[in-house]
């Protein structure tokens, strides 16, 4: 239930806002030199989205983004979390600039600041560009400099506006659901040779910080999903199996960025490269460190239930997914568990200490199905900005909250079928309709600015 009593107090200057990713809002493909990225192929082979939808027209925001930042605006956010689409700007990845793809970003950004709002780009949330992907894409190291090569395009353009940069969205995501499982693009079932992709993502974010910071940027962070796993029993080969899921998803990019190292030299030896010197630069500090929180993982040996999250783990991987039990669930079938994202930052806290810069919540938040009374979505955010503010008092440093995501948009291998906006988006007419939770969210904002 939705708790009737306000929400506690924020710090002073803690920055609240929405998040949301260019190839799930933008639509437009091929609009003003736009160029193809992994997805645009990805979505035509048949049976790889739920739904059968495209993602073609989106939420249609590359029309319509001065009525999503009329949105923002009424919400009373501080800053907007957005991603750049790196074939939008570099049409085949690298070599010739796309301008008028580069002004729809400037002018997104000049409004946003004209809005009082604070622009936070990230460079790359999973839309790889096509050409660079038929050349093997992030399996291949030169991938690393061309993400660099683009990344100091956009600084050299927008680095005069953007408040706070983040290079990368979730390279765990990519790198498992990508390149190792093949249910997102670009839909490669490497199982353990995908981890290049991990290698070659953390050395384009390293390359990527230095071209950001050539430019002046002194705001720089990056966006790791993070979550609690679980044993599914306290037997040896499950609590063996949960460890190595924790590794996979949990410090398999963190170690490297804040302690300079692999976690698992079994996994670093299968790297390709000058990893040693590539990790100095890769634990370059960062400014802060972004998490997304969702839910936790409960993960055994064996007998994966096939309903987490649709996945279905082969039986080569040495761990299992499990449906945690007796938990209430979103619409998405997640589990709802506030208390996780406390222990994810106390987590955090333990393991990387005084390396751990200041933490910013870059992606929190729920799909459900209601229209607009979604009670349930108030009751979410409720309970984990209460869990938030339980890490606070731990002592957890944390300066910002990001809801996932202002409008409902393609949930990539779910299409349209799962709704996280704050923000209803009807698909056939486009029309934006406000939730409940945005009414709440935007009352809960006001109680804290102070
Ligand atoms: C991703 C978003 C996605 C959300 C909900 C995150 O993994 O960054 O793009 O829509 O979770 O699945």
């Amino acid at each position: 239930m939705t708790s009737q009593q306000p929400l506690p107090a924020f710090p002073d200057g803690f920055l609240w806002g929405v998040s949301t990713s260019a190839f799930q809002i933008e639509g437009a493909p091929a609009e003003d030199g736009r160029g193809p990225s992994a997805w645009d192929a990805f979505v035509r082979e048949p049976g790889r989205i739920k739904d059968g939808s495209d993602a073609t027209v989106a939420t249609d925001h590359y029309h319509r983004w001065p009525e999503d930042i009329a949105l923002l605006r009424e919400l009373g956010v501080g800053a907007y979390r957005f991603s750049i689409s790196w074939p939008r700007v570099l049409p085949s990845g690298s070599g010739r600039v796309n301008g008028p793809g580069l002004d729809f970003y400037d002018r997104l950004v000049d409004a946003l600041c004209e809005a009082g709002i604070r622009p936070a780009p990230t460079l790359f949330h999973w839309d790889t560009p096509l050409a660079l992907e038929e050349g093997g894409g992030w399996l291949r190291r030169e991938t690393a400099q061309r993400f660099a090569d683009y990344a100091e395009v956009v600084a050299a353009r927008l680095g005069d506006r953007v408040a706070h940069w983040i290079t990368l969205n979730e390279p765990a995501e990519l790198t498992l659901l990508g390149y190792g499982l093949g249910v997102h693009a670009p839909g490669e079932r490497l199982l353990f040779d995908a981890l290049p992709a991990a290698h070659h993502q953390l050395l384009g974010h390293g390359l990527a910080v230095r071209a950001l910071r050539a430019h002046g940027a002194c705001s720089i962070g990056i966006a790791n999903s993070h979550g609690p796993v679980q044993p599914l029993s306290d037997s040896a080969a499950d609590t063996g199996a949960a460890d190595f899921y924790d590794t996979l998803s949990n410090r398999l990019f963190a170690d490297p960025l804040l302690l300079g190292r692999y976690p698992d030299p079994g996994l670093a030896a299968l790297l390709p490269g000058p990893v040693d010197e590539d990790l100095k630069l890769i634990s370059e500090p960062l400014d802060w460190y972004g998490v997304n929180y969702y839910q936790p993982t409960l993960v055994g040996a064996d007998g994966s239930a096939g309903d987490f999250a649709g996945i279905d783990i082969p039986a080569e991987l040495p761990f299992a997914l499990h449906r945690m039990p007796d938990r209430e669930r979103t619409g998405s079938g997640w589990a709802v568990v506030p208390e996780g994202l406390t222990e994810t930052l106390r987590t955090l806290r333990e393991r990387y200490g005084e390396r751990l810069p200041p933490v910013v919540i870059t992606e929190n938040g729920c799909a459900y199905p209601e229209r607009t009374e979604d009670t349930r979505r108030i009751a979410f955010l409720d309970a984990h900005l209460r869990a938030l503010h339980a890490a606070l008092a731990e002592g957890a440093d944390v300066r910002g909250y990001f809801v996932w995501s202002l409008l409902d948009n393609f949930e990539w291998a779910e299409g349209c079928t799962q709704r996280f906006g704050l923000v209803h988006v009807d698909y056939t007419t486009l029309e934006r309709t406000p939730k409940d939770s945005f009414h709440w969210l935007r009352h809960a904002l006001r109680g804290n600015r102070r």
